[in-house]
């Protein structure tokens, strides 16, 4: 009969119906009445996302592509692939095979770093080749899934750097880092460096058909810019008034090359503290004040908070949990948040795109580890970027949950028991 249903609203349907009335058995048996059921269903938010940071620790292409399962079984539509850090470099590109050679290793401090039987270094390893990446992407977009790769600038630098000690603001050599936390280490501003950022986001451009690509920009403190004589410079040349400023020129250089391509630059909240091409989109981590100020200047935002969204933290108070940061973030507590924070005018709410849940995974040696992490919580996100604001109701989602980890069960998905 053409029933329409839409979505948030109330029909005795399929809730009251019943078991019989549901599959439309004729009461003659000799008649049979097909009736269609149309759904109208729309998700609150375009930007329902999961990161994986896979430079800190690296999964392979079969985890990840078990990850992208998951994800579109919730109908999560971003993977954002954090692929470079201090860490480590992930990501193949050609013209700069150092990238790989040095900065995919790295010696883990501590015991890890040591071969017991020989004593000697034991180096932790990993990268994408360009056809695993070309794997994935095709994968992840069979399953309705834009991948965003990140290439972070100028901080977070240190694997490209000892690949290449002449990008760094010393031109010494360095190893590729073990420690965890904010390195001081900086990408240079000289025309050479310039050229291999370019160089990479046009080797990612290639790879990833997506509309975006994130440039990092966050933890970029400038001490070594500062105490550099060639930076201050180059800075001067340049007509950088202060260092934040010179970040800013460099972020809009790097937006620029990749409007040209067709693509959207997206950055960290720090990239707000200059001046910004105004198609920059922001991703809100530092709280969810950036994403405020963001969407008030009418830059489209994503909503990542740490507090909320960064599923490194803890989820319970058991013994049992894997390592992770500190502070706990209960599911609970991701289910209550919501992207659109009160303050925010009604005519700047278009610019709240959604948000998403990020992996960091500096305590997360293992995909068994990063799922413990991800699940259930990332069911909650799935749930705030698709219902709508008024229908949100945890206990029903409680209710509903055990179904999903029946589900997870099946796909084999190893969600966080504690
Ligand atoms: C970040 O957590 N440094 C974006």
């Amino acid at each position: 009969d053409g029933i329409v249903v839409r979505a948030g609203e109330e029909t005795g349907l399929l809730r009251g119906a019943a078991p019989q009335q549901q599959h439309m058995v004729p009461a003659d048996g000799d008649r049979v009445a097909v009736r269609t059921l149309h759904i109208e269903d729309a998700p609150r938010f375009g930007w329902r996302g999961a990161m994986l940071d896979s430079a800190r620790h690296i999964q392979s292409v079969d985890e990840i592509k078990r990850l992208l399962d998951a994800m579109a079984l919730l109908k999560l539509n971003m993977f954002h692939w954090h692929l470079t850090d201090d860490q480590g470099w992930r990501i193949e590109i050609p013209e700069y095979p150092k990238l790989i050679e040095v900065g995919s290793c790295r010696i883990p401090a501590g015991d890890a770093g040591i071969d017991p039987a020989t004593g000697k270094p034991a180096p932790y390893c990993g990268y994408f080749t360009q056809d695993q990446i070309r794997d994935v992407v095709a994968y992840a977009a069979a399953r309705h899934i834009e991948v965003m790769p990140e290439f972070d600038v100028p901080g977070h630098a240190v694997a490209a750097i000892a690949s290449y000690p002449q990008l760094g603001v010393t031109g010494k050599p360095l190893p590729v880092s073990n420690e965890w936390g904010v390195n001081s280490n900086l990408f240079n501003i000289e025309e050479d460096t310039y050229r291999f950022f370019e160089d990479v986001l046009g080797e990612m451009v290639k790879l990833f058909p997506g509309r975006y690509v994130h440039i990092g920009g966050d933890e970029a403190v400038k001490d070594q810019w500062i105490a550099s004589q060639r930076v201050q410079q180059q800075m001067k040349a340049q007509g950088a008034k202060n260092e934040m400023a010179m970040q800013g020129l460099l972020v809009a250089r790097l937006e620029k090359f990749l409007a040209a391509h067709g693509k959207r630059m997206l950055g960290w909240d720090e990239i707000l503290e200059a001046r910004l091409p105004e198609s920059a989109t922001v991703m809100s981590w530092r709280g969810t004040e950036g994403g405020l100020e963001a969407a008030k200047q009418g830059h489209d935002v994503v909503m990542v908070p740490s507090s909320v969204l960064y599923f490194d933290y803890l989820q319970t108070h058991s013994n049992s949990e894997p390592p992770g940061r500190p502070s706990l973030i209960e599911m609970q507590k991701v289910y209550a948040f919501d992207p659109v924070p009160d303050a925010l005018p009604a005519d700047k709410r278009q610019h709240i795109l959604g948000l998403q849940a990020n992996l960091w995974t500096e305590h997360t040696r293992s995909f068994a580890r990063a799922q413990h992490n991800l699940f259930p919580r990332l069911a909650a996100v799935a749930e705030t970027g698709w219902t709508p604001k008024a229908r949100k109701d945890y206990a029903g989602f409680l209710a509903r949950l055990p179904a999903q980890l029946a589900r997870w069960r099946a796909q084999g998905v190893e969600y966080a028991r504690t």
